[in-house]
This record gives C-alpha cells, structure tokens and sequence, in this order.
C-alpha cells in the first residue's frame, strides 16, 4: 500500500524531470512515429488518443504507486520518459521504466536521468530496493542499467509480451 504521493521535479544540471503535462501529447506522440521510437516500448499507444489517455493518466500521482516524468533538455524539447511504478512503501519496493527519443539517444541522457529517480527514490522515498526489467535482446537498456549501477540478478523466461506481440525474456 503506497500514500498518495505529490508531483516533484527532478534536476541534472540542463536535464530537468519534471511531471506530465496535456500539452506533450503532440511531442510524445511525434517521438513514438519516428524511426526506432517503438522500439521496447512498454505501453500499448496505438493512436494519439491512446498518449493522451496514458499522460493524463501520468499526470496524477495520487495512486501513490507511481510516479511518472518527462525529460526535457535545455530549450524544453522532450528528450524522454522515466517512471518509477509498483511503489509499494510498506515493502520499500519500485520498480523503474524509461525510454528516450530517438534523436536524443547515445548522449548519456538515460543514464543520467535513472540516476536522477533513483536518488530521488532510494533518498526522499526511502525505497531499499528498485527493480529494472529489460529484454535479454535490448543490449542499449542493458547498458544502461549497468552504467547506472543495477545489478544483474537473472534471466526471467518469456516474461513480458513487447509491442512485437511476442513474449520475450528479461533480465531482471
Ligand atoms: C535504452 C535507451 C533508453 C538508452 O537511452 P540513451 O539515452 O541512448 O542511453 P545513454 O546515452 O545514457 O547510453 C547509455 C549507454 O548505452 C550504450 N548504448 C546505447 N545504445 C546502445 C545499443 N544499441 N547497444 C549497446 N549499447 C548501447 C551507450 O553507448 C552508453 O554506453 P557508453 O557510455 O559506455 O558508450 C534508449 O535506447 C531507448 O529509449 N530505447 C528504446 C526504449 C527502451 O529500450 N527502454 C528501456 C526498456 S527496459
């Protein structure tokens, strides 16, 4: 059981993780259309209407099990998308999403902005333990996870089904 939890905003340096807002429908949805930006995609956004719903939902903290951020860079552009879902504060558990456009990747982006929840989450949510979930295959989010400290526990079998339409395996 997690209290509802109040939208902050997250820095580093020109990276600023601040909550959803209506108005990044049309940049969230252009980042999912372009090349590659469907890529390991977690959530089912077929259409606009889809993202809008999915934001809308984003933007409201008050389940108290998630928590939810846009990356935007310097001049606001989006760059990506971090969350922090199944918050449960009795366990002191979480477990930890992200993705970042296609133009903005290679660039350390995801790497700084999971260090960014993860210290936001370990410190003022007082979380012991945040769990990371990608597919054996995504050899980038495995980077990711590796740069920013996770470690690696194991291989789940056929554990989620990607937008593929295919279950694959994670590493957890
Ligand atoms: C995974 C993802 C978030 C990485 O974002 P990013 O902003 O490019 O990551 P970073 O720039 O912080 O790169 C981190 C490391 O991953 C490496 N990396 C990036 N793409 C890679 C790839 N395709 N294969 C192997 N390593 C890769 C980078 O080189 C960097 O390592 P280095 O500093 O040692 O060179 C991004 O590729 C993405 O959004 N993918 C689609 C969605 C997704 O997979 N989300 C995660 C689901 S678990």
């Amino acid at each position: 059981m997690s209290a509802p939890l109040e939208p902050v905003q997250l820095t580093d340096g020109d990276l600023v993780l601040r909550p959803w807002r209506e108005d990044d429908v049309g940049a969230y949805w252009t980042a999912l259309e372009s090349p590659g930006g469907r890529v390991w995609h977690g959530s089912t956004t077929a259409t606009r209407d889809d993202v809008a719903a999915l934001l809308a939902q984003r933007q409201d903290w008050s389940s108290g099990d998630r928590a939810s951020w846009c990356a935007t860079g310097a001049a606001g552009q989006l760059l990506g998308s971090l969350s922090l879902h199944h918050i449960d504060l009795d366990q002191r558990d979480a477990e930890i999403g992200y993705w970042t456009v296609p133009v903005a990747r290679g660039q350390g982006v995801a790497v700084r902005a999971v260090e960014a929840v993860v210290r936001w989450g370990f410190g003022d949510l007082g979380l012991q333990r945040i769990q990371l979930f990608h597919a054996v295959e995504n050899t980038a989010s495995a980077r990711v996870a590796e740069k920013s400290g996770f470690t690696l526990e194991g291989r789940l079998r056929q554990s989620h089904r990607f937008e593929d339409g295919l279950w694959h395996d994670e590493l957890l």
